[in-house]
């Protein structure tokens, strides 16, 4: 009798992980805006060397950095052992033992994990919106404080716009995977600002990974930021937004990718401003 092999579903064999990083990491960008953000701090011919990773997942960012430089060192910092895990196999060990010696991953929680003062200390993809409390927040950033080099910044990313104050859903190809990205917002509460939103996957065969990762985040606005920032003992606080460009559709402008200090800002549907504080 002739065997065939049963097709399995591509959601069964895919891996979140990949899917995740592919989808919404672009940590070259983020290598490249590290060094313009302190060249713009402290001068055209500064260089950072030292990173440390805040709420760093599988650690793409900690491996790009150390790729990037064969003197850069960088340490992530995730209270979960999973994507940690995974990342130390998929992107450090797979960078070579250069890399590998070069990246430190501890498992802790940001808000008390102490390290030696680093160049750059980040959060991104808005990860510190599951602090939802004021003081929580305001530990975590009393204690990137503390992490920052007298010459250093702590960079963070913002989202906001009128589209995130609401119910939405937002669906994008991931490049090199066969499959679409949804991002869905299920709740907005205008009282308290609490975001519950979730990443599912959908693929070409028409299977789906649902809630693939869920959010139950506080999303906090440019000005509380600006004040609890402040307040945990950086001296400035600059904001960057990403030049829009006329492209081949008149209704609509392009992203270039380049980010320009900004002193104020029209809102939009959506948009994602870095904020990055001096000590
Ligand atoms: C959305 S992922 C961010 C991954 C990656 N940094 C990025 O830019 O996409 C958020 C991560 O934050 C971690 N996390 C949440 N609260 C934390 C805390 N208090 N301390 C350390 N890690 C935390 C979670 O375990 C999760 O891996």
């Amino acid at each position: 009798m002739a065997w065939r092999r049963r097709k399995r579903p591509l959601a069964v064999l895919a891996d979140r992980y990949a899917l995740y990083q592919a989808a919404v990491q672009n940590p070259e960008l983020e290598v490249e805006l590290f060094e313009q953000f302190y060249r713009e701090a402290y001068g055209r011919r500064a260089r950072p060397l030292t990173l440390r990773e805040d709420f760093c997942g599988t650690a793409y960012l900690c491996a790009t950095w150390a790729v990037s430089h064969p003197r850069r060192r960088a340490v992530g910092v995730d209270r979960d052992p999973e994507p940690l895990a995974w990342g130390e196999i998929h992107n450090l060990a797979t960078a070579g033992p250069s890399v590998l010696r070069r990246v430190r991953l501890i498992q802790g929680d940001v808000r008390t994990v102490r390290t030696d003062p680093t160049h750059i200390v980040c959060a991104l993809n808005f990860s510190y919106c599951a602090l939802r409390r004021r003081r929580d927040l305001l530990d975590y950033f009393r204690n990137a404080r503390a992490a920052v080099a007298a010459r250093g910044l702590f960079v963070l990313d913002v989202l906001g716009g009128t589209a995130t104050l609401d119910v939405a859903e937002d669906v994008r190809d991931i490049d090199g995977h066969p499959a679409i990205y949804i991002w869905e917002q299920t709740r907005f509460d205008v009282l308290s600002h609490h975001l519950e939103a979730h990443i599912h996957f959908e693929f070409l065969d028409g299977s789906k990974l649902e809630r693939a990762f869920s959010y139950d985040w506080r999303l906090w606005t440019l000005p509380e930021l600006t004040d609890l920032l402040q307040e945990a003992g950086f001296s400035e606080v600059r904001f960057y937004n990403e030049v829009f460009e006329e492209g081949d559709d008149p209704e609509y402008l392009s992203p270039t990718g380049e980010y320009r200090r900004v002193t104020e800002m029209e809102n939009q549907e959506s948009w994602v401003v870095y904020g990055v504080a001096l000590p």
